[in-house]
């Protein structure tokens, strides 16, 4: 069972890159199951139902999200009407939509789980007891558990890789933008990675216009950030194998792909 993740799409530069490369990495690691967070895929906030649509034509079979789930409010109108758009299981009771979806892989079904963490994140409920369960539920059900961890700390996603140790198949962080190079596989048979990176804008600030957040951080004055449209970009992503009969993690592989290293695989 290969799982394929791409990390946080900003705005139309990511899109592109996920149009433009997605197929190329189909072929390549023929994967069983594609998931691609998409929070900030539309500008930056959030997510449309036309961008919903061009990344599953794309060929995302699940879209997770993050802090920017709700920036965008036409997700209201059509979260619950889709079977594959998985929001963070740790929203209070009563949100729109569902924390963990089953996701057709072949002939065997992936848990696909999206949580956000609290650490310098605004406040939400616990994710460990949240998303422990629902590993532990879905564990019944297939031996495929996937957790997108949408973080800002090392901290906290590194313990909720080892609160999940020997549970979930993998656990990735996204939310910071930046790939770290700690992929590894937990003594219990989990994959991890602390940050997948994103997919859009280069030459930017996490995605942002440059200009701007560094107008912020010179001048201390309020500015508006906004996704550049132009410009170089990448794509930040990993190839997960896992165990066919028991859905532990035989490898986990980043994927990152920009002008100063293209196509990188390691
Ligand atoms: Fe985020």
């Amino acid at each position: 069972m290969k799982i394929l993740f791409i990390g946080d799409v900003v705005g139309s530069l990511g899109r592109e890159m996920v149009e433009e490369y997605l197929p190329q990495l189909k072929e390549k690691y023929k994967p069983d199951c594609t998931i691609v967070n998409g929070e900030n895929a539309a500008s930056g906030r959030g997510i449309t139902e036309k961008i919903y649509r061009q990344l599953e034509g794309a060929g995302a079979d699940a879209i997770t999200m993050g802090n920017h789930t709700w920036d965008n409010r036409e997700l209201f109108q059509f979260i619950d009407q889709t079977q594959n758009i998985i929001r963070p299981a740790n929203y209070p009771k009563g949100a729109p939509g569902k924390g963990i979806q089953m996701i057709q892989a072949g002939s065997s079904e992936v848990a696909v789980i999206n949580a956000l963490g609290r650490t310098f994140m605004n406040p939400v409920d616990d994710p460990f007891p949240v998303v422990k369960k629902l590993v532990d539920d879905a564990k019944r059900h297939t031996p495929f558990v996937f957790v997108d961890f949408h973080a800002e700390a090392t901290s906290e996603k590194q313990a909720m890789g080892w609160h999940l140790d020997g549970k979930a198949s993998a656990v990735v962080g996204t939310h910071t933008h930046v790939q770290t190079a700690d992929n590894r596989i937990l003594p219990g048979g989990t994959a991890y990675l602390s940050d997948v990176g994103m997919t859009g804008p280069y030459d930017a600030v996490l995605g942002m216009e440059r200009e701007a957040v560094l107008k912020r951080f010179v001048t201390s004055l309020p500015v508006r950030f906004e996704v550049p449209k132009s410009g170089r970009t990448l794509l930040s992503g990993c190839i997960i194998e896992l165990e066919r009969k028991t859905g532990r993690a035989l490898s986990i592989n980043r994927i990152l792909i920009n002008e100063d290293r293209p196509f990188v695989s390691n």
